[in-house]
């Protein structure tokens, strides 16, 4: 599996979504206690990046009109978003988060 190293997990604050760009793709990454998340920093209502959105426990809401996602499945949840969001697997290895951007699932998919 192609995994890239994005960084440490300690770089990363918890419920605070960060920025990245990988392989030519804005995606977002977000720590929730054990877990992270990684997808694309894109709502599919409008195209708004979801970055700033509000977290809660496995969501978060796209800051413009509040459409709210699934963290995991990318799915969207509630209006006005209808398609899902692309979500990328992510591992831990020795203190580095490292996403695989080759296995995509959600919009467009
Ligand atoms: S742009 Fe995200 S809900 Fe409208």
């Amino acid at each position: 599996m192609p995994w890239i190293s994005l960084m440490a997990l300690s770089e990363l604050v918890e419920n605070i979504p960060r920025s990245v760009r990988v392989s030519g793709k804005k995606l977002l990454v977000l720590r929730q206690g054990d877990r992270v998340y990684a997808m694309e920093d894109r709502c599919t209502h409008e195209d708004n990046p979801l970055v700033d959105g509000a977290v809660s426990a496995g969501k978060i809401a796209c800051p413009r009109h509040g459409a709210l996602f699934d963290l995991a499945s990318g799915a969207a949840l509630t209006p006005p978003a209808y398609e899902a969001v692309n979500v990328y697997p992510v591992t831990v290895e020795k203190d580095v988060v490292q996403i695989d951007v080759t296995k995509e699932t959600g919009y467009g998919s």
